[in-house]
C-alpha cells in the first residue's frame, strides 16, 4: 500500500543533499522534500535551488512548527542529534536520523522510551547494509545455508586528513563524541553485525596517530561474537589505498566482501562453498535475484513501507543502541586495558558517555 506521499524536512544541507539525490529523488512516489534548514545561507540556498525545494529555513524550530511536515531528516553535526531528535519526536514527527544516532547508550535509551509514548517513529540511518553484496549474504544466512559460524574480520581502511578536519565540529569529542569507530568503521561493523549477529565480548586498542585531532584515528580489536566465534576489527585514516573488507568463515561457506571502501555493499560478494552440494544450494537459493538498490535508496523506501504498514523499521534504535555499545566497550577497554563484556546496561561503567 502506497498511501499518501510523506512530507520531508531535512535538516542539515551537507549528507542531507545527498540523502535528496539518492534517497528521496529515486523514491518520488513516496516522498516530497519540502523544506530544507541549514543556517549555512549559501550552502542551504545551492542544495535548495539544485532540488527545487522552495521552503528554506535557518532554525530548526521553525521546521517543528510546519504542520505538514511528516519526516525530519537530521543531517547536523552528531552532538545535535539527541536534542533536535527528541524535540522532534515530542512534536509527533517521524524521525530520520544520520548516524552516530546519539553520543551514550543512556541517551540511546532515552529515545527509544520515547518512542513508545511518541506518535513519531525513529529510523538511524545505516545505508550500507543494503545493496545487492550484503543482501545476498544475508539471505544466504537467512536460508540456513551458512552452517556454524568459525570466524569473522572486518577492516575500515581509509584515508581522512587536514582538509576534512577542518569542518570545526569534527575530530572534538564534544561536538563528534567519538573518532572513526563511532564515524566511519560504525558502518562496516553494522554490517559485520547484521550479518553475524551480537558481539559479546571485546578488547581493544584506539589511538590516535594520523591527526591532529582528539578523537582516535585508529584502532584494533578482538573478541567474540554472542555465538561464540571470535571476531577481529581493525581499521585507520591513514591508509594509502583505501578499502572496506569484510571476511565471514562458516563451515558451509566463506564469504569475502567486495573492498571497495563505500561501494562494497552492492558489489559482488565471493562465496566459496564446501561442495558441489552447497555450491547448487547456493544457486539455487539466490536464483531469480531481484537487485536491492543501494544505500539510502533502499532504506528510505523501506522507511516507507514500514509507516504505512506499520512494520518494523528496516534499521531500529535497537540497532543503533548494538552500534554504540560495541564502540563504548573497545573505548572502555582501551582505556583500562582488559576485555569488555557486552550488553552494557545502565549503571555500567561507560552507559552515560562515549568517551570518559
Ligand atoms: N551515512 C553516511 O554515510 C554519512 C556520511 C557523512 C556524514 N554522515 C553524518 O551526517 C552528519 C552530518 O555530517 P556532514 O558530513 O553532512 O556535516 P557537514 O558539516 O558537512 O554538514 C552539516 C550541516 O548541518 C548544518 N547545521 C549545523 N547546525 C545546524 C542546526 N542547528 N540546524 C540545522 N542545520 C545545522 C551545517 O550548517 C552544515 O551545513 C554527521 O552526523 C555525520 O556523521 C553520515
Amino acid at each position: 500500500m502506497a498511501g499518501k506521499k510523506l512530507t520531508v524536512a531535512v535538516i542539515g544541507g551537507g549528507i542531507g543533499r545527498a540523502h535528496i539525490e539518492e534517497g528521496y529523488a529515486l523514491n518520488a512516489d513516496r516522498f516530497e522534500v519540502a523544506a530544507l534548514c541549514d543556517p549555512d545561507a549559501a550552502r542551504r540556498d545551492a542544495v535548495a535551488d539544485e532540488f527545487g525545494i522552495s521552503r528554506r529555513v535557518a532554525s530548526f524550530e521553525e521546521v517543528l512548527d510546519m504542520r505538514d511536515v511528516d519526516v525530519v531528516d537530521i543531517c547536523t553535526p552528531p552532538f545535535l542529534h539527541f536534542d533536535q531528535v527528541r524535540a522532534a519526536l515530542d512534536t509527533g514527527k517521524h524521525v530520520i536520523c544520520e548516524k552516530p544516532l546519539v553520543g551514550s547508550l543512556q541517551q540511546v535509551d532515552a529515545l527509544a522510551d520515547l518512542e513508545t509514548r511518541s506518535r513519531g517513529r525513529l529510523m538511524p540511518v545505516f545505508q550500507s547494509r543494503f545493496g545487492d553484496g550484503v543482501q545476498q549474504v544475508r539471505r544466504l544466512i537467512d536460508a540456513g545455508l551458512c552452517g556454524k559460524a568459525f570466524l569473522a574480520t572486518a577492516e575500515t581502511c581509509w584515508q581522512r586528513g587536514a582538509a576534512y578536519y577542518a569542518v570545526p565540529w569534527r575530530g572534538k569529542r564534544e561536538t563528534e563524541l567519538g573518532g572513526t569507530l563511532l564515524s566511519h568503521a560504525i558502518h562496516t561493523h553494522d554490517v559485520l553485525t547484521y550479518l553475524m549477529g551480537p558481539i559479546a565480548s571485546v578488547s581493544g586498542v584506539t589511538t590516535t596517530r594520523v591527526n591532529s585531532i582528539e578523537t582516535e584515528d585508529c584502532f584494533s580489536a578482538s573478541g567474540t561474537f554472542a555465538s561464540g566465534a571470535p571476531v577481529s576489527l581493525a581499521g585507520t585514516l591513514g591508509s594509502r589505498t583505501e578499502f572496506t573488507r569484510l571476511y565471514l568463515a562458516f563451515e558451509q561457506l566463506t564469504v569475502e566482501s567486495d573492498i571497495h571502501p563505500y561501494d562494497y555493499s552492492q558489489r559482488p560478494w565471493r562465496i566459496v562453498p564446501a561442495s558441489d552440494e552447497v555450491r547448487t544450494a547456493v544457486e539455487t537459493t539466490l536464483a531469480g535475484w531481484q537487485t536491492v538498490p543501494p544505500g539510502f535508496a533502499s532504506q528510505f523506501r523501506l522507511f516507507a513501507e514500514a509507516l504505512a504498514s506499520d512494520r518494523a523499521m528496516p534499521v531500529t534504535t535497537a540497532d543503533a543502541r548494538r552500534a554504540l555499545e560495541l564502540v563504548t566497550a573497545v573505548y572502555r577497554s582501551s582505556e583500562l586495558g582488559k576485555r569488555v563484556a557486552l550488553p552494557l546496561a545502565a549503571g555500567q561503567e561507560g552507559y552515560a558517555g562515549l568517551l570518559q
